[in-house]
């Protein structure tokens, strides 16, 4: 992503935060694994958005209006040895040159340094609650501040959350942001197909997911979005099953749900197929009832529709379904108005989508659901699961879990599908599947 990218969130953050006030937000940190190796560094997503830097040990400060420069960026000093062992990193030099900060202090050094610049701030931004070391440390920096008071500096007065702010700037995305969701979107739904074409009955859910890994490190995604789900048969029941440890049996459905990160951006798919290949009767019913949902939900998705719509189109054309197969007795208003269905569909339609799997960005605005606007990326995501041991249900239907997961762009006029490259309907996955086996 270019700088003038970074720098204009940063124009519009200090636009936000106001003259007079200040705003903090440290980087994430590392986190050990075991005795000397580390778990893979993920940078903080709101650091990352307002700062381009992926190192951790770093603090980004912005102050509006100050003279010597609004953004100042502590980090590690440079370090020959360290740049030995654990690579290259900016230093306070390159914090300038390549990260556009206007000023750069050791990091070591800020409890001298931030004390100073929050004297006389009347209100000071900062993640609340999220960094316990940042929390203490503004603590004691404060105390500090106050314990001077006789000398005429005055202490902050406020100490606001700077997630609202920085959230509500994630939500809407960018054309620089939507060509790396579009890329994320695109690999992301090549290694579904790659995972379909490959499939065969005796392998390994964690062979499955290599496949999908393959794919996005062969074509330049280093990371994964989230851990992949690969789960056949009834494991497909267990939402976040990520255990991947099962062999794949023929006559089961395969549910992966597995996303790629492209420069911090994620992609987020699930589909869900037969192992032989071929769904069988039930198998199909129940499929067709989900991607009958999703179509209904992504119907609804527009400008000024609220975010609840979908959910609402997708609990109405299940129940339906459930009634209809005999799932569910009843009236369809009562069982809706009653809950019912959540013992097939527990979960919500969908989530934003950014830089985190599960977005950042409100859903309810006053208590109401928030009316979607154009630039917000969101899923799509119905599903169906009917527990191995539900006795209220026929035999047939037992052990099948369904979900059908697209990510979607509100335009100006609708939606954009960013993942509509993967097959979804039965006619389209057999035959993918079908030409895969016979080697066309
Ligand atoms: N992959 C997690 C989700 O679909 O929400
Ligand atoms: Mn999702
Ligand atoms: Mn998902």
């Amino acid at each position: 992503m270019n700088q003038s990218e970074f720098k204009k969130r940063r124009k519009q953050l200090m636009q936000r935060i106001g003259i007079g006030n200040i705003a903090l937000i440290s980087s994430a940190g590392v986190r050990v694994r075991n005795r000397d190796v580390d778990y893979p560094f993920r940078q903080d997503s709101d650091f990352y958005y307002l700062t381009g830097f992926n190192e951790p040990d770093a603090l980004a400060v912005f102050i509006p209006g100050r003279s010597q420069g609004e953004y100042i960026l502590f980090c590690r000093e440079f370090d020959e040895k360290k740049a030995l062992w654990e690579g290259a990193h900016a230093g306070l030099e390159g914090a300038i040159k390549h990260y556009a900060a206007d000023d750069s202090f050791p990091i070591d050094d800020i409890d001298d340094i931030v004390s100073g610049m929050l004297e006389n701030k009347t209100k000071v931004f900062y993640p609340m609650g999220r960094d316990t070391d940042l929390d203490h440390s503004l603590q004691e920096w404060i105390r500090h501040i106050r314990s001077q008071s006789r000398s005429g500096v005055m202490a902050p007065a406020e100490l606001a959350s700077i997630e609202p702010i920085v959230h509500e700037m994630r939500l809407f995305k960018s054309a620089a942001e939507l060509k790396l969701m579009r890329y994320a979107a695109q690999i992301s739904a090549e290694a579904h197909v790659k995972a379909m074409q490959l499939c065969v009955a005796g392998k390994y859910e964690y062979q499955v997911e290599a496949d999908i890994v393959h794919h996005f490190m062969q074509s330049g995604l280093r990371n994964v979005a989230y851990p992949s789900i690969v789960a056949g048969g009834k494991n497909a029941c267990t939402l976040h099953y990520t255990e991947n440890s099962d062999k794949l049996k023929n006559g089961d459905l395969l549910l992966i749900d597995a996303g790629a990160e492209c420069d911090h951006y994620a992609a987020d798919i699930t589909r869900t197929f037969p192992v032989s290949g071929k769904f069988s009767e039930p198998q199909a019913l129940l499929y067709q009832l989900v991607l009958d949902a999703q179509f209904a939900a992504i119907e609804q998705i527009k400008p000024n529709v609220p975010w609840n719509a979908a959910h609402d189109a997708s609990v109405e054309v299940l129940t339906k379904g459930l009634v209809k197969l005999g799932l569910l007795k009843g009236t369809v208003s009562k069982l809706i108005k009653n809950e019912k269905y959540k013992q097939f569909y527990m979960h919500r339609i969908g989530h934003w989508l950014g830089m985190d799997v599960h977005d950042v960005g409100d859903y309810k605005i006053h208590q109401e659901w928030r009316l979607l606007q154009a630039g917000m990326v969101l899923t799509v995501e119905p599903g169906l699961y009917i527990p191995e041991d539900c006795k209220s249900v026929d035999k047939k239907w037992r052990g099948i879990g369904i979900r059908i997961e697209d990510d979607v762009l509100v335009t100006k006029n609708g939606y954009e599908i960013l993942t509509h490259e993967v097959p979804k309907t039965i006619t389209e996955i057999e035959t993918l599947m079908a030409e895969a086996k016979s080697g066309c």
